[in-house]
């Protein structure tokens, strides 16, 4: 297949890098978008998108922080426009379920006059050991709002293959994809999950949203890091529709979604988990 140009953003992030991976083993040439990339890419910098984006027929977007935060949809609206200046094919963004502010994005990348493919995911089972959730997993104590909440946890694997596949295949080309795992857990399940294939003691405490913004208070974490936490707990996980399984994954890749199980299983065969209390 021809060489194409390919930029993807958080490049070097959860579902960034394994896209690259993919993409380079195929032989493509791929520029990673990020602030530690050459040249450079900033989501709050947009002075250098134009050269960024010079020579490059398909974009992977993935926002930073959220789609959801305020100047959000200006940052988005920018890169399509810098994006129809270059002469870009595709665009593929990565999109939050559920999640209003984020549609409104998809609504420029939609509107944009560029072929597109909008793909919404589910949370990451990398939320456990990438950032975010890692530092509680090695402490051994796990404590979230929204305990009763049926997560369809998907797997950045899956979502990378998905992302490849409908960059390489125009039957995908201006569709919304939903992607999920194929089974419901809530968070205590995931670290039950995590515990038993480490054989490390991980406890799960359910926590009220309200203590656990207080909590952030204290650790004096930034108000709008604040703020977009609350949200994605609140707003995203109290969406029951964003409980629902979708087969967009199997209709896609021909394979089931990995599970939290498989993933479990995968990263406890790393060094990422090591540090965790040994059971007594
Ligand atoms: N995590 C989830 O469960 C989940 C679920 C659904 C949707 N999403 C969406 O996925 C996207 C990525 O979220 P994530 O939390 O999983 O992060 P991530 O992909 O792991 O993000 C890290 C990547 O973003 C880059 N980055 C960070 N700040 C940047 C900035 N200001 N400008 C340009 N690049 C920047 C980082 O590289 P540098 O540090 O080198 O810049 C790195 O490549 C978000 O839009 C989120 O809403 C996430």
């Amino acid at each position: 297949m021809k060489k194409e140009q390919f930029l993807i953003t958080g490049g070097t992030g959860k579902t960034g890098r394994r896209i690259v991976d993919r993409l380079q083993k195929l032989g493509h040439a791929v520029r990673i978008g990020s602030r530690s990339a050459q040249p450079s890419f900033d989501w709050n910098r947009p002075h250098n998108w134009p050269e960024v984006v010079k020579g490059i027929d398909y974009i992977y977007i993935t926002y930073q922080p959220d789609l959801a935060v305020p100047g959000a949809k200006e940052a988005i609206a920018e890169l399509v426009r810098v994006s129809k200046n270059a002469g870009v094919k595709k665009l593929v963004l990565l999109s939050g379920k559920g999640e209003r502010e984020a549609e409104l994005c998809e609504e420029i990348v939609i509107n944009s006059g560029i072929d597109y493919t909008i793909v919404r995911a589910s949370w990451f089972n990398q939320n456990f050991s990438e950032n975010f959730l890692l530092d509680s997993i090695l402490d051994g104590v796990v404590a979230l709002p929204q305990a009763h909440v049926k997560i369809p946890f998907v797997d950045a694997n899956d979502i990378a293959d998905v992302v490849v596949e409908v960059f390489l295949n125009d039957a995908h080309s201006q569709k919304i994809y939903e992607l999920t795992g194929n089974e419901l857990l809530t968070f205590k399940e995931a670290v039950d999950t995590i515990s038993e294939v480490t054989e490390h003691d991980i406890t799960f405490i359910p926590v009220s949203l309200e203590e656990y913004s207080n909590a952030m208070r204290e650790m004096q974490l930034p108000e709008d890091f604040i703020w977009l936490i609350d949200y994605l707990f609140e707003v995203v996980l109290g969406n029951p529709e964003n409980s629902i399984i979708t087969n967009d994954i199997e209709n896609i890749l021909g394979k089931k979604p990995i599970s939290f199980m498989a993933y479990a299983q995968e990263v406890s065969k790393t060094n990422i988990w090591k540090n965790t209390a040994v059971k007594a």
